[in-house]
């Protein structure tokens, strides 16, 4: 069995040909540290190696670990539901359920896709206020019964369609600084609380605590101190009116792992530990959940596009690529995203690739401008870049692409920008915190009868995939304690 069964989720996929390159990647390619000169050198093997013309994904799951790892070190208390409207990539959402993750899903399909892994009912929260009901009805055909609501309607839409449900109270609660503030459309305001509280009461459908969503790239840790004041705020209304004793916090998204401009995780940490410890101390018996998708997803994937036209205007230099607007970098317009970017490696031109050997940087560059491949005049990538002499067939690399890129991309014009391959790698990391050592603990837990081979740490994840089948939700225990 190839790794695409075990862990790309590609073995029943009928519109791949035998020939499609995601078939080729039978062994995830195992590296170092993860860096860019590693990134993109596999970036380079695998265009000569499958003949890339399209662009491609290449997600490092090895850094996805580390993530979890850093999460569960600065913030033992909260556990994390991934958000996968973020990337509902089927390796990362097969990692994230054997790491202990739960998950946050907005939709029938996402549950569906969830449940598929193997990854138990309780794990998943249906963290939409405002759902469809034929997708209430589902998730109670299924057992998915925690759901958000903010509003009195879906109060009575989830009574009439799901008899076993139990709510949280979604509040608004912004961070106004956020690249996508979500308050506009979400959240109960507190003057709301108690009718809605009352509401659900009178239908007998329980309320077992509160979330909230401070907004996706949160730029200020104080909206978590204040979001966590207001919840309790919430928690005590209820107390009040004396209704069962609410257990369930959600503290939502909003979290960053690594993007400039945004709130370090570090900070966000920070708050949200000193506001749980003030308002949530651990004698309420509060369970603390999150819903991140960013801080996971986002600096994971880096994205490889081919230059497949040019044009010179005057000091200008135009180029065409294969991803655009209405792919990947719909992140322009939906996540309000500024995209990093580097040339890989004169490809195209030989003498090029001498004269750089590997590195464009000492190249001179140019005023440049990048294009989508869609007719649309919007679809333009990047204006005022600063680019060295691009052939067609040379590449352009856009690190940190994981977040809100591909789950929205469209088939435009018939470019199939929403079904762009994915190559998987695993970077150790031995410097530091070492992810070989932190597998060791979960390996045999992960892959239940399957232990693999940790001497040749270049053949981890092939043993994984060639010797087991699934990894099915099962769930592993982190510590929180260092990387040994
Ligand atoms: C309800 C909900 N939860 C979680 C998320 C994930 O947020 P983030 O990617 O900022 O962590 C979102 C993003 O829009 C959301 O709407």
């Amino acid at each position: 069995m190839g790794l695409s069964s075990a862990w790309g989720g590609d073995r029943d996929d009928k519109s791949m040909s035998a020939t499609d390159p995601r078939h080729a990647y039978g062994s995830m390619h195992v590296m170092q540290s993860g860096s860019h000169v590693e990134i993109d050198s596999f970036i380079r093997s695998t265009i000569q190696k499958h003949g890339m013309e399209d662009a491609f994904y290449v997600l490092d799951l090895g850094l996805l670990v580390r993530l979890f790892q850093g999460w569960v070190q600065a913030m033992p208390r909260v556990r994390p539901f991934y958000a996968v409207k973020c990337s509902p990539d089927r390796a990362l959402l097969t990692t994230l359920a054997a790491l202990g993750a739960g998950f946050d899903c907005a939709s029938k399909a996402e549950i569906s896709q969830v449940l598929d892994l193997g990854v138990a009912t309780d794990r998943i929260v249906f963290a939409n206020p405002c759902k469809m009901q034929s997708h209430v009805a589902y998730a109670a055909s299924v057992g998915v019964n925690l759901t958000t609501f903010d509003s009195e309607s879906e109060v009575y839409k989830v009574k009439a369609h799901h008899p076993g449900a139990v709510l949280l109270l979604r509040i608004r609660t912004d961070d106004r600084g956020a690249r996508c503030p979500l308050g506009v459309k979400y959240g109960a305001l507190m003057c709301e609380v108690e009718h809605l509280l009352r509401v659900a009461d009178n239908l007998h459908v329980p309320v077992a605590g509160v979330s909230f969503h401070i907004g996706s790239g949160a730029t200020d840790a104080f909206s978590f101190t204040d979001a966590i004041a207001a919840a309790r705020e919430v928690f005590d209304i209820s107390e009040r009116l004396g209704l069962p004793k609410m257990h369930i916090l959600d503290i939502g998204g909003g979290f960053t792992s690594g993007c400039s401009g945004s709130l370090k995780f570090s900070d966000a940490a920070t708050a949200v530990n000193y506001a749980l410890d003030s308002y949530f101390p651990l004698d309420m018996g509060v369970k603390i959940i999150a819903e991140p998708g960013r801080y996971f997803a986002e600096t994971p994937s880096t994205l490889a596009t081919t230059v497949i036209g040019k044009r010179v205007r005057g000091e200008v230099k135009e180029y065409w690529i294969n991803d655009g607007i209405y792919g990947s970098m719909n992140s322009l317009l939906y996540d309000h995203a500024v995209l990093k970017y580097r040339p890989l490696i004169c490809l195209a031109d030989e003498s090029k690739n001498n004269n750089c050997h590997g590195d464009c940087s000492s190249l001179p560059t140019h005023n440049s401008t990048v294009f989508g491949p869609t007719c649309d005049g919007l679809d333009t990538v990047l204006q005022g870049a600063s680019l060295p002499d691009l052939s067609i067939g040379d590449w352009i690399i856009f690190p940190d692409m994981g977040a809100y890129t591909a789950a929205a991309g469209s088939s435009f014009n018939g470019f199939s920008m929403s079904d762009i391959p994915t190559f998987y790698v695993f970077s150790i990391n031995l410097q530091g915190c070492s992810t070989l050592g932190y597998l060791k603990g979960i390996a045999p837990q992960l892959m239940k009868g399957c232990v693999p081979d940790l001497n040749a740490a270049g053949n981890i994840i092939e043993n994984w995939a060639v010797n087991c089948s699934s990894t099915s939700g099962r769930q592993i225990s982190v510590s929180s304690g260092g990387c040994s």
